[in-house]
């Protein structure tokens, strides 16, 4: 028996009124305002149709959700198949699909020993924060300012100081400290405490517009962490699975972390999973207490089966030489919007298909973010600088679509305002 009766499903309009009453007022009237008023109906690849049928090119992705596409065929396929003949699982019991993927994860990621599942990105997080506090037997956490970890209570502890404010969950005094991006010298300046159990990074950071790390920086961290016993966290919950051109962005800099988190885009953008993947000291608590972490959804078998289909998919030879095509195209066409239009964009922020493009404007990002709209483009500024307009392309994007992607991008600056900030 169907419970569907699409007779009375809401307009668009109607939708937007009742999440504006019962789901997230803020956030409605606030897109609103933007003149942003999509409600996302159909979905296939990298489009997507609001529900009266209007159609945008999908370049936010969700953070790299949909990396592989929107509904991907084979890993629809894959999920269908699934559930053929398996569900959720039982969380206490080892199973196939949970031990295959845990395996060809720890495989494909230098340093890693172990893999723990777990039902989003955020509780990943938590995952590798309390296994570096396990590990080292110190509480402090040391993180950047402007830096966006999830919203469960350690994340967003590490995450920025005024989004942990707001929830009054900053943790203790002293607990949490903030660093600016790329100073390598504050972070030694919070290691030598001697206290700190894990520096955690996001590999380039997505809320404060994918600033690009120096040369060195990683790396500089890692030896950090080393000489003062503190665990190196990699949050590669945006950069990882082939978005920056290798599997995981911490790979460009030769740079082998403690712990490593995974989410997004493992999920096929079909069944939520995340994992975080803990090296032999830093998951050296599953050896002594096999209930130390418990998580009901964590490691759904049907979510594993979809994301060994994603790591297959993403680490094809294939999908990586199409990854360096995009990027080399990406490359040249946002330096050929830059060069015609110097007043407005003034920096391409490009790691593989990680890409933050910053505006003269104050507001820039934001007035991209509209104006890409209006153009039948969906990719949004970056949370924590309006100036930096995020642009994440696919791994399996096709030639003509990124070549429809480029001329939006490049009408749509043309229509801004030159700003004032250098
Ligand atoms: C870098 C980073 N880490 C962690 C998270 C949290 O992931 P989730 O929303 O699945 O909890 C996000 C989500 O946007 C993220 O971008």
């Amino acid at each position: 028996m169907s419970t569907r009766d699409d007779s009375d499903r809401p307009t668009r309009a109607e939708v937007l009124d009742l999440a504006e009453r019962y789901a997230c007022p803020n956030r409605v009237r606030t897109l609103r305002a933007l003149g942003v008023d999509l409600v996302v109906g159909a979905r296939e690849g990298y489009r997507l149709w609001d529900l009266d049928g209007r159609e945008f090119l999908d370049l936010h992705l969700n953070g790299g959700v949909f990396n592989l596409g929107h509904r991907n065929h084979e890993l629809v396929a894959t999920l269908v198949d699934a559930l053929q003949t398996l569900d959720i699982g039982n969380h206490h019991f080892p199973s196939v699909e949970r031990a295959l993927l845990a395996r060809d994860l720890v495989e494909l990621t230098p340093g890693m020993r172990y893999a723990v599942f777990a039902s989003g990105g955020g509780e990943a997080v938590e995952v590798a924060l309390k296994s570096a506090r396990r590990a080292t037997g110190r509480r402090r956490i040391v993180s950047v300012s402007g830096a966006y970890h999830g919203h469960t209570g350690l994340a967003l502890a590490a995450g920025d100081e005024r989004a942990a404010a707001s929830f009054l969950s900053e943790g203790a005094p002293g607990e949490f400290a903030h660093v600016g991006f790329d100073d390598l010298a504050a972070i030694e300046r919070e290691l030598a405490s001697g206290d700190v159990a894990a520096v955690v990074l996001e590999t380039v950071p997505a809320t404060i517009g994918f600033p690009l790390p120096s040369p060195g920086y990683l790396a500089g961290v890692r030896d950090l962490c080393d000489a003062a016993g503190a665990l190196y966290v990699a949050d590669e919950v945006q950069t990882g699975l082939g978005r920056t051109g290798e599997l995981w962005g911490v790979q460009r800099e030769g740079v082998v972390p403690d712990v490593l988190v995974c989410g997004k885009g493992l999920s096929g953008g079909l069944y939520p999973i995340a994992a975080a993947l803990l090296s032999e000291r830093a998951g050296a608590w599953l050896e002594e207490d096999g209930w130390a972490h418990i998580s009901t959804f964590g490691g759904a078998e049907v979510g594993c089966r979809v994301a060994r289909e994603v790591l297959a998919i993403t680490d094809h030879p294939a999908t990586r030489g199409h990854v360096r095509g995009l990027v080399d195209r990406f490359a040249d066409g946002l330096a050929g919007i830059r060069d015609r239009y110097p007043d407005r964009l003034v920096e391409v922020r490009q790691t593989g298909l990680v890409i933050g493009l910053r505006l003269s404007h104050p507001q820039g990002g934001m007035l991209l973010t509209k104006a890409l709209y209006d153009r039948g483009v969906w990719a949004m500024f970056a949370g924590f600088d309006p100036s930096v307009l995020q642009v994440k392309p696919g791994l399996l994007l096709d030639a003509a679509t990124a070549e429809l992607a480029l001329e939006r991008l490049d009408d749509a600056v043309s229509s801004l305002p030159a700003g004032t900030a250098a």
